[in-house]
């Protein structure tokens, strides 16, 4: 335990925002949140910093990259997308303005953004609470859905989440059809990536048992294994090309899903990718404030040569940068492990 900032960034309570002597410990109050964010293999690849008392910065730490998955680490910008965005939600729930300045130094392409906190406005924002639940509610669920539909003012809200600054696009697969295109370069995508054992061994890298003491990677619960299986998982996962099985759960997945919903961008640049971070837990906060959950089926992005085929199968000109499905949860999914903000964040 550090002053008001739990180790576990999970047990952050709004309440001890207000305890905080200092700007300093706000501002480590705020990046207690900005880690809540998801992040590819849940690798958790942001450094903050101090650089004055009232000043940090998010650097990108791409020693956590996924060489193989994630060769030109465009994932691993996204996740610090998603990090600033959780930042700029729990400012604005609390009360705070921050002037931010996304990728200020074009020499310095580790350098994500630098945020000034400006001080506080009164009253706080008036659904503070309700976006500061909804920080902790987010979840990756990789299990069905329930088959209920997305009412269109959900779709609307998230949408508009997305869109809101103008540099990102929220596309929608709703009808059998477009789901079932989308479900076929899905399970092509999985056959593509199961073939390969690099990328085996890396995602068994990051996969451990829910008892491990680790704080990043994936429990083998959050694929839906029993807890003494997950000892096995990251053997299993290296070991055999189960490609076939993966795209046929996945193809079930997807089309059995209420949505799914690809997020795209102009063009495909460091500065895109931050936006489409961004854009894209924006959007997931406001599902999970309605009560919605999602997961990831991103292979046809990652897979070099079936992104121009997902673009194609949306009638788009756009970058894709992420695609999920979205629905109700039929249970509950525990918290994934965090690293401390001690650990995180510096200087
Ligand atoms: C850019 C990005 C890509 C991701 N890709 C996948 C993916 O392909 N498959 C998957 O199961 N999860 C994927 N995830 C989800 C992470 O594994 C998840 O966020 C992490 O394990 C933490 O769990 P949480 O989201 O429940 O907090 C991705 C997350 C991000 C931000």
């Amino acid at each position: 335990m550090q002053d008001s900032i739990p180790d576990d960034p999970w047990h952050v309570d709004p309440a001890g925002f207000t305890a905080c002597g200092s700007t300093r410990e706000r501002l480590r109050f705020l990046v207690a949140y900005a880690v809540l964010a998801p992040s590819g293999h849940n690798t958790q690849p942001w450094i903050f910093r101090f650089l004055s008392e009232d000043k940090i910065e998010l650097r990108a730490d791409r020693s956590r990259g996924l060489r193989v998955v994630d060769p030109d680490d465009r994932a691993l910008v996204i996740s610090c997308g998603a990090a600033l965005a959780n930042l700029r939600l729990a400012a604005t729930a609390l009360g705070v303005t921050l002037h931010v300045e996304v990728l200020p130094e074009a020499v310095d392409p580790d350098l994500l953004a630098r945020i000034h906190y400006a001080g506080e406005f009164h009253p706080a924002a008036p659904d503070g609470d309700a976006v500061l639940r909804a920080l902790m509610a987010r979840r990756t669920t990789r299990r069905r859905f329930s088959t209920e539909s997305l009412p269109s003012m959900a779709m609307d809200a998230a949408t508009q989440a997305v869109e809101q600054d103008g540099d990102a696009t929220l596309e929608w697969a709703i009808d059998q059809d477009r789901k079932h295109a989308l479900a076929l370069l899905i399970a092509e995508g999985d056959r593509a990536q199961m073939a390969d054992p690099a990328f085996r061994r890396e995602l068994a890298d990051w996969v451990h048992s829910r008892r491990a003491a680790s704080r990043d990677g994936i429990s083998g619960a959050a694929f839906g294994m029993p807890d003494l299986l997950s000892f096995a998982g990251a053997l299993v996962i290296r070991s055999f090309d189960m490609g076939d099985g993966q795209a046929a759960r996945d193809l079930a997945l997807a089309e059995g899903a209420p949505a799914l919903a690809v997020i795209t961008t102009y063009n495909d640049t460091p500065r895109d990718w931050m936006a489409a971070g961004e854009a894209m837990e924006r959007a997931l906060i406001q599902l999970a404030r309605d009560g919605f959950t999602y997961s990831y089926l991103n292979q046809p992005i990652e897979v070099p040569n079936l992104r121009p085929r997902l673009a194609a199968a949306l009638s788009t000109t756009q970058s894709p940068q992420i695609l999920i499905r979205i629905g109700r949860a039929l249970a509950d999914v525990p918290p994934a492990v965090r690293r401390p903000v001690s650990e995180v964040l510096r200087g």
